[in-house]
């Protein structure tokens, strides 16, 4: 069931969007050669905590840390760990989702580590485009998987990359995790009309590679790698649809 949000909701969602954003843009700040992944989940906790909301990934379902941070061909859900130090030429993402008066935002990013290959660059810019050619084409009336999968697919498939399937994006605010569940690929199901008040996010997770597999590592049971060892990019939006379009609720 997709929930529709009343206007008192939809505000509580867009402040603890805004922080998320302000989160990510404050931690990614950070990122750089020599700096461990647990280093970068302390100032993320931190800055969350000072402004009065609560880190979502924490002990979500067990999730042990506060932020995912993802590197290389980790597709999504890495745990910090200090162990963990970014190195020059690798490509990180920071997945943040803040819980404030009770409401959720959630967005993600994927930075360079100083100088990085002309590949994960294009990889990097590639996957951030498709973001926005999906989110652009949001409107009321209009079916969300036209606007999201068969969107982003085609675009991302002409540099031979390919998009995750296993995952996707989805309703939040409320919860962490609400309906719809979102592909990002082109899918033939039930068709979701796009109405105002809804908030999902969209967050394609493309591989630099054919091959959309990946892998979950049984030790952590988190971890989520690409299968061929590929790099893998995301970039992840809270949206709310409105009467006329969209509003990007996890921008600055
Ligand atoms: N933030 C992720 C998403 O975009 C979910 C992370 S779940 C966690 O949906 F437990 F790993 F934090
Ligand atoms: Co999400
Ligand atoms: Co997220």
């Amino acid at each position: 069931m997709v929930i529709i949000k009343n206007p008192q909701q939809i505000e509580g969602i867009r402040q603890s969007s805004r922080l998320a954003a302000a989160t990510l843009a404050y931690t990614a700040g950070f990122i750089k050669p020599g700096i461990s992944t647990e280093k970068l989940n302390t100032i993320a906790h931190k800055y969350i905590v000072d402004h009065h909301a609560i880190p979502a990934p924490l002990n979500y379902g067990g999730f042990p840390k506060s932020i995912c941070t993802s590197i290389n061909n980790v597709v999504c859900h890495g745990i910090p760990s200090p162990g963990q130090i970014l190195k020059e030429g690798n490509i990180i993402n920071l997945d943040i989702t803040t819980i404030l008066n009770g409401f959720y935002g959630d967005t993600s990013a994927t930075y360079p580590v100083g100088e990085i290959s002309k590949t994960a660059k294009k990889l990097i810019e590639v996957t951030k485009k498709s973001l926005d050619l999906s989110i652009k084409s949001l409107k009321p009336g209009r079916i969300l998987n036209d606007c999201v999968g068969k969107i982003i697919e085609p675009f991302v498939i002409k540099y031979g990359f390919s998009v995750v399937r296993d995952l996707g994006g989805h309703g939040v605010g409320l919860k962490f995790h609400e309906d719809p569940f979102i592909f990002h690929f082109d899918k033939k199901q039930e068709k979701i009309i796009l109405k105002p008040g809804m908030i999902f996010t969209i967050e394609p997770m493309i591989n630099a590679s054919k091959n959309y597999q990946v892998v979950l590592d049984i030790n952590d049971n988190w971890t989520i790698r690409t299968f061929d060892g590929s790099l893998s990019a995301q970039f992840e939006h809270t949206i709310l649809i409105t009467p006329t379009g969209f509003e990007i609720l996890t921008s600055l």
